[in-house]
């Protein structure tokens, strides 16, 4: 049996595919396989592990229709057309649960890095701008006591909603389609409607899905409706956001910072004008990168593939209707 990986993955996951069995074929230059590559890499594979985004639609999905498991080396799934890949019988795999404290750590720091304008006072620095002090520059805002507002409670949303809430007291709301009874429990927290989270979040952050409902759901019309006051944090996919809209809303004053780990598109230009605003803190899509998220989501990745090849149901599906 042997396994097409895109791109190269921690030690551990391979470990665990070689002690299967398992003859492995990476592809270990760094640049994205075309859709064409992919499906000649794919051809003659009976599983493929798919690390980074490439897009899965109907038409790649009918041309590696042999393959017994697609395994995907995240959690997020929009990027494959599951429906289609549920009608061709083909299970696909990912790694929820064990990155969720490093991706709510980076949107914790997002959110105070961003409050406190840290990264432009950084590049100041760099820029020899450390010059004379003045007691009314540079200033930031509290957090304490304040209120975060959570787009899309899951794992990763409760993790951050946790944080914010021990470390400074933070009144957590969120608006979900299912109410989260631990958060509830725990941290007092209260659903809202998405009118109610705009108006009285003072950190709003997003860790929905991408899906045809969430697609630029943070728009002009949705900036203008939040606090003047708020810090908008996307640690979930830049598409959830109006990347156009956002620039305008903090260069107008309509929102007052932002915080991102995933922007629309990636990578973002070097010279994007939200990178030289004070209030604005960008990182490179690392929510997941920690040694041991990464390790455990290739050792997730990895019995994806051998379950698959075994004919077994994977240990994490995201297509369970293939085995109904
Ligand atoms: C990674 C992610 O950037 O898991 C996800 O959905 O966005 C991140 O963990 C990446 O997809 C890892 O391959």
């Amino acid at each position: 049996m042997k396994v097409f990986i895109s791109r190269k993955i921690p030690e551990a996951g391979l470990q665990l595919l070689r002690k299967a069995g398992i003859v492995i074929s990476e592809w270990t230059t760094k640049r994205d396989l075309t859709k064409a590559e992919l499906i000649e890499h794919c051809r003659d594979a009976d599983a493929f592990l798919s690390a980074g985004s490439n897009r899965m639609d109907q038409s790649f999905l009918e041309a590696v229709r042999h393959l017994k498991v697609i395994s995907l080396h995240s959690v997020g799934y929009d990027h494959v057309d599951v429906a289609a890949a549920t009608a061709l019988k083909i299970p696909i795999g990912n790694t929820p649960g064990v990155l969720s404290d490093a991706t709510a750590d980076i949107a914790f720091l997002l959110m105070l890095a961003t409050s406190r304008k840290a990264f432009y006072m950084h590049d100041t620095i760099r820029q020899g701008g450390w010059g004379f002090f003045e007691p009314t520059a540079n200033l930031g805002i509290d957090i304490r006591g304040k209120t975060l507002g959570i787009f899309g409670l899951g794992k990763i949303g409760f993790a951050l909603a946790s944080r914010a809430h021990a470390a400074f007291g933070m009144n957590i709301i969120y608006h979900n389609r299912n109410l989260h009874g631990e958060a509830e429990k725990q941290l007092q927290a209260r659903w809202v409607s998405f009118e109610q989270l705009l108006k009285n979040s003072d950190v709003l952050s997003v860790h929905s899905a991408l899906t045809e409902e969430t697609r630029g759901r943070f728009n002009k019309g949705v900036f203008a409706r939040m606090k003047r006051s708020a810090i908008f944090i996307n640690a979930a996919r830049g598409a959830i956001h109006n990347e156009e809209d956002l620039t305008d809303a903090l260069d107008k004053g309509i929102i007052w910072g932002a915080g991102l780990d995933v922007t629309n598109p990636e990578p973002m230009r070097s010279d994007h004008p939200l990178l030289s605003m004070p209030n604005v803190c960008v990182l490179p899509h690392i929510g997941s990168a920690t040694e041991e998220s990464r390790a455990a989501m290739s050792l997730i990745a990895a019995e994806n593939v051998v379950a698959g090849l075994k004919g077994e149901r994977l240990p994490f599906v995201v297509n369970p209707e293939v085995y109904a």
